[in-house]
């Protein structure tokens, strides 16, 4: 199946710099995702070809005007399962959840915010979900749209080569991923985790879900609370939360 995305975005030279490379790029050579961009001010019908205006209410900066995002997205073949993305800060925080949910529809359209942001009414009209990347403002949509296009592509069946690497990074079971290392074995005067050279997979695959466990617990606890956890992943924190003691 083919996913197909589109942009809504005053600078699609923004966006074909982002899908140029990595796993964007890699999916579409593949046939697994197609991009396409369509630009609000190719809609305008003035001479100076505006996009926006000044917002009622009297506040700073300058917001993107309804009608000329109106008629690029109804230049798209939206149908009823496609989802119309709002990058935003006043979103719900987008997490690999939203991804892998993301990744099973036929259709995804991202409008890509510019100055202020856009009028409320275009989202009110045609969106589905309003994703924030996290706490800070960005100066455009286009950044955070490209972030989200490649969480998505990179978990489309196939796109990426091997499903084991999805489990095993983080998110994957709930948990941040445990640290990783590669050769040489011995790094100015830094040497790996023994473990990690035994070869022993049973000691290996402890060990990981250890650490996994103990960096979630240390930088992103939340997590814990919805994560699927064993007794023997409870005994772990436990002692953990002893330590700490
Ligand atoms: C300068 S921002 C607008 C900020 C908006 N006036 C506010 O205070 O919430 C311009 C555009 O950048 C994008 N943007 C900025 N920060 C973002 C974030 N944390 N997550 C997702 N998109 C963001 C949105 O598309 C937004 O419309």
């Amino acid at each position: 199946m083919m996913l197909r995305l589109d942009f809504v975005t005053l600078f699609p030279e923004a966006i074909q710099a982002g899908l140029g490379f990595s796993i964007l790029d890699r999916a579409a050579t593949q046939g697994l995702a197609s991009y396409h961009c369509v630009n609000p001010r190719d809609f305008t019908t003035d001479a100076r070809r505006t996009v926006d205006d000044k917002p009622f209410g009297g506040s700073a900066g300058m917001l993107l005007m309804a009608e000329p995002v109106a008629q690029a997205l109804e230049s798209l073949p939206i149908a009823e399962d496609t989802a119309v993305v709002f990058p935003d800060p006043t979103g719900r925080r987008f997490v690999q959840a939203d991804a892998e949910n993301l990744a099973k529809r036929k259709h995804v359209v991202f409008v890509c915010g510019h100055y202020e942001g856009i009028d409320e009414r275009i989202f009110e009209t045609f969106g589905t979900h309003k994703f924030s990347l996290g706490d800070f403002v960005l100066t455009n949509g286009e950044f955070p749209a490209i972030i989200m296009a490649d969480a998505i592509v990179r978990v489309v069946p196939g796109v990426l080569g091997s499903s084991d690497s999805l489990e095993q990074d983080s998110f994957g079971d709930g948990l941040l991923s445990s640290p990783q290392y590669t050769r040489p074995a011995e790094w100015r005067g830094k040497g790996v985790p023994e473990v990690l050279t035994s070869g022993d997979h049973e000691r290996i695959r402890r060990w990981r879900r250890a650490e996994s466990l103990r960096h979630t617990l240390a930088t992103r606890p939340d997590l814990l609370a919805s994560a699927q956890l064993s007794k023997e992943d409870l005994q772990l924190l436990k002692s953990f939360d002893d330590d700490l003691d």
